[in-house]
């Protein structure tokens, strides 16, 4: 009936949050419980080791930023800025938003901190959220996390577009994902691309009424997005469009060819997609994006990511040679358990301690922080039960090694006694010995 009440409440004040929200995430927002903790356990320890195998420092920037640098960089017309950024403001007056995206915090930190005065180029990596107000479905989220590698400064070479796509393809084979495919494409330079876009314009004229609402509007104000539609209809058209291969300058050609043939260099297959554009407008040369080929639980892209050379300059900065990427952790996880990949849990030994009587269980609560300390042990214990019988139950099904027991003629007798809880054997130790006991034991 209560719950009746607050949906009344709720139709008449959308806005008012009602009791039954607080019992929920914001939509498109989750927990991570204890059992899906292995994934993110073992997503974060691959992505230290590649992190440090490739000599990338960690970066961490703030989840708040000014609006305007998201709005500077990422594209007016972009979705990101139209539709999905969490925007607040302040009441000291300052328009902040919940990152989208890091690329250009990491860019912003860049320039605030003088990175570029130091060794060149700056290799940085950052784990984190970020929040988009999109449509939830399997593998978006209005609360991502992204793992992301940047590198800014030094020169302008294809080396480092190879280098990212090697960092993200090792990740993706360290945590087993597979039937993984790299598409891959350049978008031109600000001397080629223009001409690209003009063409692709008039092509696009031509079906104004054909294609989508949504297209209708990118045909104006963003036509490289005009390829990356996904309506039917749209999809047809899109396979007859001008090609940019055709159009990229001999600068822009030469850089794809060097990143190609560094990427055959090192036996990373690509399929070459003259229509991937990206989401975001800072992007120039290289774009690319992982996929995995899943007939069923198809979260899209995996990671994606691309050479941004102008991002520096338009946050004032001076001209700076850039690439990076970034994947999404939940789409890896949603993928990790489609195919099933389970990677094999740590087998630490793990003890249990457990009393009988209340002057027991003190001497119990007082030996588990002893342990803890001393030995750096994992110390299950049920001590507010008192029974031994329910208590041992709870060791079993925690499946310790190990149950030291505690009862009252062990306390006179300043004794404990060790259980192997697989063979059941036990033995009677004093207490004084007890650390040597265990570590002799572990
Ligand atoms: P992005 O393609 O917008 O690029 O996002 C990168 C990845 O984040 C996607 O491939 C996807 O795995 C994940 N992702 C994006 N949106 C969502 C969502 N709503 N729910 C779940 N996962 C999502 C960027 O953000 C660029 N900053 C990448 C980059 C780094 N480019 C250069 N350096």
């Amino acid at each position: 009936m209560a719950f009746k009440r607050t949906k009344k409440i709720r139709k008449k004040n959308k806005t008012q949050p009602t009791e039954e929200f607080i019992l929920r995430t914001p939509k498109g927002m989750h927990d991570v419980l204890p059992s899906e903790q292995p994934y993110w356990d073992r997503i974060n320890k691959v992505i230290r080791s590649v992190a440090e195998l490739y000599g990338f420092g960690e970066i961490r920037t703030p989840i708040l930023e000014f609006a305007l640098l998201f709005q500077k960089t990422a594209g007016q017309a972009t979705d990101l800025i139209e539709k999905e950024m969490y925007l607040l403001k302040t009441r000291g007056g300052d328009l902040l938003a919940l990152r989208p995206e890091g690329t250009a915090p990491v860019a912003r930190a860049y320039l605030e901190h003088k990175l570029g005065r130091v060794a060149q180029p700056q290799k940085l990596y950052y784990l984190g959220p970020m929040f988009r107000h999109e449509n939830p479905q399997l593998g978006r989220y209005r609360e991502l996390t992204q793992v992301g590698f940047e590198i800014l400064g030094g020169a302008n070479d294809a080396l480092y577009d190879a280098q990212i796509i090697a960092i993200f393809r090792r990740i993706l084979a360290e945590l087993k994902i597979k039937n993984v495919k790299l598409k891959i494409n350049s978008i031109g330079c600000r001397s080629c691309r223009p001409q690209y876009l003009r063409l692709l314009q008039n092509y696009y004229s031509y079906y104004e009424k054909e294609i989508c609402a949504d297209c209708s509007r990118r045909l104006k104000v963003n036509p490289f997005r005009l390829l990356d539609c996904n309506k039917e209809a749209c999809k047809e058209i899109k396979e007859e469009a001008p090609n940019i291969l055709d159009k990229l300058c001999s600068a822009c050609s030469r850089h794809l060819k060097d990143v190609l043939e560094y990427l055959d260099e090192i036996g990373i297959a690509y399929e070459l997609d003259n229509y991937l554009v990206r989401g975001l407008d800072y992007y120039n040369r290289t774009v690319f994006e992982f996929f995995a080929e899943e007939e069923k639980n198809n979260v899209g892209a995996l990671l994606g990511g691309g050479r941004y050379d102008y991002l520096i300059e338009f946050l004032g900065g001076k001209s700076t040679p850039a690439v990076g990427g970034a994947a999404g952790i939940e789409r890896l996880i949603v993928v990790m358990k489609s195919q099933e990949i389970v990677f094999p849990q740590k087998s630490s030994k793990k003890i249990f301690v457990a009393h009988v009587g209340g002057l027991a269980k003190k001497k119990a609560f007082t030996l588990i922080e002893r342990l803890r300390q001393e030995c750096n042990v994992a110390i299950s214990e049920m001590l507010s039960k008192d029974s031994l019988k329910a208590q041992l139950k709870v060791a079993d099904r925690e499946s310790a090694s190990l149950a030291l027991i505690l009862g009252q003629k062990e306390i006179y007798e300043e004794n404990v006694i060790i259980r192997d809880l697989q063979s059941g054997l036990q033995e009677t130790v004093p207490l004084s010995n007890i650390v040597e006991e265990i570590k002799k034991r572990l």
